[in-house]
């Protein structure tokens, strides 16, 4: 191994939301942080180096992306996810949660209804409901430890409730599934079928585990192509969220003016110039240290899994297929939500992601982000089988 994600680099007093501002969010000050999907390692030295070096420069004017950006954009998804990406119609956003806002705007008007299938990342509930919108839910169905979309249900809400938008997560946070082309082909023809246009997230669409593949929603069909846009990121890859880029792929030339007129409308432009350097330096430079990361990754879940079977067996884990955060099953254990939270943030001293947030479907569940040092990971878990007995 080139890279040692085993080093602890100490996070605190770095800003790190992840780290930082316990008191704040209203978790004790020595927790340990396993909750927002920001990992604990460095990221490749190429992206340091390409950042040192315009730091050094020190102009930082308003600047774009030239045509190396979107070569090595290109490249990337070529190779790792065989997508011709036409980067004449990628338009560039400083997250993908603002895009998801923004297109929701550009597309529809006040109260008019938004699907999503929950458990799911709980900033689409709340981004729907803060722009006004009708949040509509098709639960996930936990079939033996395998989330699986309800397709009845999923159409009757679209119908019943007149849906235009459906804000599909691909691969799916915080239940780790990457969806097959054969769902993605069920979602996108029901969405077709009642002109609902798919805004798919795939900013986990790095970490995809072996045995599974997948499956850029748009390039299933020339008609799930125009009637979706796809949200990709470096950001999680590569641990640059706080750099703020992301690159958006709208292939439908009517949409794509609305999404920029929306833009407009809120004064957004240029992206920021660290974004964009460390974006491009981590899609030219990336593939060998994402190897290594994801060997790392899959050694932190065994880790876990095993820790877990021997140790604390009234928990159970989803198996992921994807992402690098852990559903966990906590049902066993009989507690509320409330017990449950207090039980495994306070006084086990671990600070996870607590699983209703997520949706009512999540009520009994935690998500751990695993994305860290095994040690860190040992002690998180040394605190939870001591308060479980
Ligand atoms: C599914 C999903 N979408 C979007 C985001 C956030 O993306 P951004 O920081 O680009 O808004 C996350 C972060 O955890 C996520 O899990």
């Amino acid at each position: 191994m080139k890279y040692n994600f085993d080093q602890i680099i100490d996070r605190h007093n770095t800003n790190s939301l992840k780290f930082d501002f316990a008191i704040q969010r209203k978790r004790p000050q020595d927790a340990i942080p396993l909750w927002v999907a920001d990992m604990d390692f460095q990221t490749l030295d190429e992206v340091k180096d390409a950042l040192v070096k315009k730091s050094n420069h020190g102009i930082f004017g308003y600047s774009e992306p030239t045509d190396r950006y979107f070569n090595a954009l290109n490249s990337w998804f070529k190779k790792h996810h065989n997508w011709d990406i036409d980067t004449s119609k990628v338009v560039l956003a400083c997250g993908v949660v603002f895009a998801i806002a923004a297109t929701i705007r550009a597309l529809t008007k006040e109260n008019d209804a938004v699907l999503i299938c929950q458990p799911v990342y709980y900033p689409f509930e709340e981004t729907i409901k803060v722009n006004n919108r009708k949040l509509v839910v098709s639960e996930l169905v936990n079939v033996n430890g395998h989330y699986e979309v309800d397709f009845k249900d999923f159409e009757q809400k679209i119908v019943d409730n007149d849906v235009k938008i459906f804000l599909l997560c691909n691969p799916h946070n915080p239940v780790g599934r990457v969806w097959t082309r054969e769902e993605l082909e069920k979602i996108g023809n029901i969405c077709l079928k009642h002109n609902v246009f798919v805004i798919s997230d795939e900013i986990h669409s790095d970490f995809i585990c072996e045995g599974h593949k997948h499956t850029v929603f748009s390039t299933i069909s020339k008609e799930f192509e125009q009637n979706s846009i796809v949200c990709t990121a470096p950001t999680k890859t590569f641990n640059l969220a706080g750099l703020h880029i992301s690159n958006i792929y709208i292939p439908n030339d009517s949409i794509r003016r609305k999404y920029k007129l929306e833009m407009d409308k809120i004064g957004y432009s240029q992206s920021n110039i660290m974004g964009i350097i460390a974006c491009q330096a981590a899609y030219e430079n990336g593939d060998e240290w994402l190897k290594e990361l994801k060997a790392y990754l899959k050694s932190n879940y065994l880790f876990v899994k095993e820790y877990i079977n021997n140790n604390i067996p009234k928990l159970s884990l989803i198996e992921p297929e994807g992402t690098y955060l852990l559903w966990v099953d906590c049902r066993r254990l009989n507690l509320t939500d409330r017990e449950l939270k207090e039980l495994i943030n306070f006084k086990a001293k671990v600070w996870v992601d607590d699983g209703y947030v997520f949706g009512q479907g999540g009520s009994g569940y935690i998500r751990l982000n695993i994305a860290c040092p095994k040690e860190t990971l040992r002690r998180a878990l040394e605190n939870i089988k001591d308060v479980i007995s």
